[in-house]
């Protein structure tokens, strides 16, 4: 058995299924021997954790942060241990806190507002447009209020949000951003690889993602100041250079191990060397001929998006050109052995945000969401694409043979035919 697939339709209605087989798809992670080596080369030197840049211990941190730092084009890479703390040691290093607000897209996984609330301050859920399924640019000023002090855009799949007008929003209300990267690793626009464009840029390197040590996350920026900042929240609120045993600021241990970094390393190698190419190639390719179906539109790209991290690949179907329920699409998509990925239910209607208020003493009356104002009516983009769209996961891009691509296409186009 390959595990339940389960499938969030509307509302709290779920729908659960049994994987069946998968034709020719590739399995994720992929591991070979160089990753078993890596791994192993941990324990044989001894050296189980990174230490702090005085008392300097493993090496395998330290080279990541460098290695990663170049790929991103970056300066500065700090590691911590997920991509949730990556987006709350950044706001903290920020500023950001006690009953400030936080822009966070509506259509993303819960960690890219829960990591707002976890330093205290309150997310505010923008709706997105319908062509990229990220940030409405559009709408961010609207949300802005005297207690706005940054703005979370995410670049769903990797697909890039357009940063520029973000980027021009930010600097006229004096607001800091903090682009979420958590899915695009690999991602270019505009001659820079996404977290490039805000304060800094968060990423995970959770078991799903494209660059995977089971945990782990970073965060990447090119401003010096920032950057100490955040390795010092990141580290039990140590200076760089400074006695072990002296703590400068509030921060925390959210360090980065010896044995995920190492294996970052040579996952990494392989996401240069082949993988981010061939992801890209296949995602061009699929999207192609799925845009060719009647009534399906996948994510567009921005003009400049030169490359997709494509960590998930969403497509959305018209229920006006076929009666087709979500349902009925993860059914069949199964039923012809191909692996699908849930959507992620947008956040302002999550539990959690709703059952929110009046925690922490924190004052969310002017939040956006919360009794009525969680109303889909509210997040009309995302409420229609989140019942409307489908997600393959990204390891289905790994494919070598582009029959595969096209067997998939036949199979939306013959579920969109009724068949
Ligand atoms: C968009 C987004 N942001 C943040 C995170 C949080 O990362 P982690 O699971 O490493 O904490 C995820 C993880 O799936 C994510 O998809």
């Amino acid at each position: 058995m390959l595990g339940i697939v389960q499938v969030h339709i509307n509302g709290d209605e779920i729908m659960a299924f049994e994987q069946d087989a998968r034709k020719n798809f590739p399995e994720w992670p992929q591991l070979d021997e160089d990753d078993y080596a890596a791994v192993k080369s941990v324990l044989d030197s001894g050296n189980l954790w990174c230490g702090a840049p005085a008392v300097h211990k493993g090496e395998n941190v330290w080279a990541f942060l460098e290695e990663f730092a170049e790929f991103c084009g970056a300066k500065h890479c700090i590691a911590v241990t997920n991509g949730t703390h990556a987006i709350e040691v950044a706001l903290m290093a920020l500023g950001v806190g006690l009953g400030d607000e936080v822009i966070v897209s509506d259509y993303t996984f819960v960690a890219s507002g829960s990591a707002v609330v976890g330093v205290n301050a309150v997310p505010i859920f923008c709706d997105i447009r319908p062509d990229t399924f990220n940030m409405d640019e559009s709408l961010i000023e609207s949300l802005i209020t005297d207690r706005t002090k940054a703005i979370v855009p995410v670049h769903l799949g990797g697909m890039p949000c357009d940063m520029e007008r973000i980027m021009e929003i930010a600097r006229e209300h004096d607001l800091a951003v903090v682009e979420d990267c958590a899915h695009s690793h690999g991602s270019r626009y505009k001659g820079k690889h996404l977290g490039n464009f805000g304060d800094c840029g968060t990423f995970s390197f959770q078991a799903s993602k494209v660059l995977t040590a089971g945990e782990g996350g970073a965060i990447m920026c090119n401003d010096d100041d920032l950057a100490e900042k955040i390795y010092s929240v990141s580290d039990c609120g140590r200076k760089k250079g400074e006695y072990f045993y002296d703590h400068f600021r509030y921060g925390s241990n959210y360090r980065l191990g010896e044995f995920q970094a190492a294996l970052l390393r040579s996952q990494l190698r392989k996401l240069k060397e082949w993988q981010n190419g061939l992801r890209n190639a296949n995602a061009d390719k699929l999207r192609t001929m799925l845009d060719e179906i009647d009534g399906i539109t996948c994510q567009s790209k921005l003009l400049g998006t030169e490359s997709v991290g494509q960590y998930v690949f969403p497509f959305k179907f018209d229920p006006a050109v076929s009666p087709v329920s979500k349902a009925l699409f993860y059914e069949k998509l199964n039923d012809a052995g191909i692996p699908t990925d849930d959507c992620y239910p947008p956040l302002h209607g999550l539990q959690c945000f709703k059952e929110m208020r009046g925690l922490k003493g924190i004052d969310y009356s002017k939040a956006n969401w919360g009794g009525k104002k969680s109303d889909d009516v509210n997040f009309p983009v995302v409420t229609s694409i989140f019942n409307h769209s489908v997600e393959f996961p990204q390891e289905l891009l790994l494919v070598r043979d582009e029959e595969d691509l096209a067997y998939i296409a036949k199979v939306v186009a013959g579920i969109m035919a009724g068949k």
